[in-house]
């Protein structure tokens, strides 16, 4: 039986589905395997089910050894891969696009009506049994019809997240490398870098995290959304936590929502400092509907390669 290490409690029934076909190891824990532990564990297995957290480089596939055929992810990112050097030893790669775009929409909107509205704010003025009042003038935020929303990266996610803005009564624009075909548009006009910035009341960043992206919105880009703009960022590394900070306590940015950080689960002091951020810990694609449909493409993607068939959703 071809040996599995699964790096992290998945939720009920999806490892079951492994047991029949392999030996299977697991970290049966919320918390990462330190990582003397992960590459202890991934000796002479054959397939691995990894998170965000585990990098799998070439230290880890010289742990693995030669029998490693599939690193499945349980994520739609891979940046905790290094797939030229899995490509390099035959070790296929695997991720879990598609099952987890509705989810992180919905909880993108979450995110930009929590921030737009402040009600991470009011919610916590509330507990902290302060006085307070209704008035005229009290938290008032950012009103969506009419608004502007930018949409930065138009994939499934980016796509998911405008499908839903109909409802709200917003002008929509997108930037995307390559404009995409009309009818994956959802009513979003295609636009170039520079005027998106210039022209959204609320910028989403969906686009994935690569060399080109990373920190793409740092104080110069953010310094070019207009003056009270709401920026909500659900993919980590894009935004630069610190710029970000500073344009909240400068007040260029009138709110922001951040689901996921760079140094997770650390946050800067700095962000955390300010009110005016709604801050979420990754919890993008955290339903139970969806984290059992990622746990079974893993675990589907980790059969299939063991059973020498292709896999289903490999990395590009
Ligand atoms: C993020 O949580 C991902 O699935 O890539």
């Amino acid at each position: 039986m071809d040996q599995v290490l699964v790096t992290r409690r998945l939720v009920d029934g999806v490892v079951e589905r492994l047991v029949p076909y392999c030996r299977v190891e697991q970290h049966d824990s919320e918390t990462p395997m330190a990582r003397a532990e992960l590459l202890a564990a991934v000796a002479g297995k054959a397939a691995v089910v990894t998170t965000l957290d585990d990098v799998v480089d070439g230290e880890f596939l010289d742990a693995a050894g030669p029998g490693l055929r599939v690193v499945a992810n349980h994520a739609v990112g891979f940046h905790n891969v290094d797939t030229a050097a899995c490509a390099a030893r035959g070790v296929t790669v695997t991720n879990t696009p598609g099952v987890l775009t509705e989810a992180t929409a919905d909880f993108t909107w979450a995110l930009l009506l929590a921030a737009t509205r402040r009600l991470a704010e009011g919610e916590r003025l509330i507990r902290s049994g302060e006085p307070w009042a209704w008035a005229p003038t009290f938290m008032l935020g950012t009103e969506l019809s009419g608004a502007r929303l930018g949409i930065l990266g138009m994939g499934r996610i980016g796509q998911a997240v405008a499908r839903r803005a109909f409802g709200f009564g917003m002008e929509l624009a997108y930037h995307n490398r390559s404009r995409l075909p009309a009818e994956q548009e959802h009513g979003a006009r295609w636009v170039g870098l520079d005027e998106l910035l210039a022209t959204s009341d609320v910028l989403v960043v969906t686009c994935p995290l690569s060399e080109a992206t990373r920190h793409l919105l740092d104080a110069t880009t953010i310094a070019q959304l207009p003056p009270g703009a709401v920026l909500v960022s659900v993919v980590a590394g894009i935004v630069d936590e610190l710029a970000l900070a500073a344009a909240l306590a400068s007040g260029h940015l009138s709110a922001a929502a951040v689901d996921n950080f760079e140094r997770e689960p650390a946050v800067p002091a700095e962000l955390l400092a300010q009110p005016t951020a709604v801050l979420a810990p990754h919890l993008g694609s955290a339903t139970v509907r969806t984290r059992r449909a990622m746990g079974d493409l893993a675990v589907d993607n980790v059969l299939a390669v063991l059973n020498g068939k292709a896999p289903v959703t490999p990395v590009a």
